[in-house]
């Protein structure tokens, strides 16, 4: 089947969670790289943990509790107000630089994010970033209450779609989504954030692994679960093409 729709994971995909080390370097001076990666390795294990737990509560709520943790583990006190006011740093992420040339030139596709944003996150994000124009809808865990990778959020993509798991391309850089959603029946790009070779070159530089590094070691790297993406790119507009070449659409547009 044709690829009909494009559906884009928010966090890592669309938008450069590292980006939110400007804030927390301002709020802790010489702490600010540590409690970054801390901070988003334990957002993810909570989604996770409260999947399993079957305790689901939204991802601000996530995004909050992990930076407590976060900042509890390095011995630094906050208020609350301060808290929510760091974690506000999640709301306004930047874009990544292809992106909106990406989402442009895939207009004749039928577009959408699915994350584990809560509705008013994933709204703030793509009202900042100016984006919301491409996007036919975006949608979250939260409408089903459990987040990813469960099977039931990337069928409810489809049921949301009205296509089938055939007639989609899912988009993430993050190893367990793509796992997921390829376990599920998805064609999958992955995004390829932090390429194997530079991160070995860095691993090698630094002698050490420092907290940035593990996270791109932990996290940017493609999963061994057996599931694998289709392709791997290295920018979001290399989609254009990918998906174009699905479709076997001829170099001049025309379609065989
Ligand atoms: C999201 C997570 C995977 O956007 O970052 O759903």
């Amino acid at each position: 089947m044709p690829i009909k729709a494009l559906v884009f994971d928010a966090y890592g995909t669309l938008f450069d969670v590292q980006s939110v080390a400007a804030a927390t370097e301002a709020a802790f001076p010489g702490d600010g790289a540590t409690i970054t990666q801390i901070w988003r390795l334990k957002q993810l294990e909570y989604t996770w943990l409260r999947a399993l737990m079957d305790q689901y509560e939204d991802f601000w709520t996530v995004t909050t509790e992990s930076l407590e943790f976060t900042l509890r583990t390095l011995g630094l006190t906050t208020t609350p107000e301060f808290l929510v006011e760091i974690a506000g740093a999640y709301d306004a992420l930047a874009l990544y630089p292809e992106a909106r040339a990406a989402l442009e030139g895939l207009a004749s596709y039928r577009l959408a994010i699915y994350s584990n944003g809560s509705p008013a996150m994933l709204k703030h994000l793509v009202t900042q970033a100016g984006i919301g124009e491409f996007l036919e809808t975006v949608i979250s865990v939260d409408e089903i209450g459990v987040y990813k990778p469960d099977p039931r959020g990337y069928a409810h993509v489809e049921k949301r779609l009205g296509l089938a798991r055939d007639e989609i391309l899912f988009v993430s850089s993050n190893g367990f989504d793509i796992a997921g959603a390829k376990a599920h029946g998805f064609a999958v790009a992955r995004i390829e954030r932090v390429p194997a070779a530079t991160l070995r070159a860095e691993l090698g530089a630094a002698g050490t692994i420092d907290p940035k590094l593990m996270f791109k070691a932990l996290r940017m790297q493609p999963e061994q679960l057996g599931f694998h993406a289709d392709t791997t790119i290295a920018a979001l507009t290399d989609l254009v093409s990918y998906a174009a070449s699905r479709n076997q659409i001829g170099p001049s547009g025309s379609l065989p």
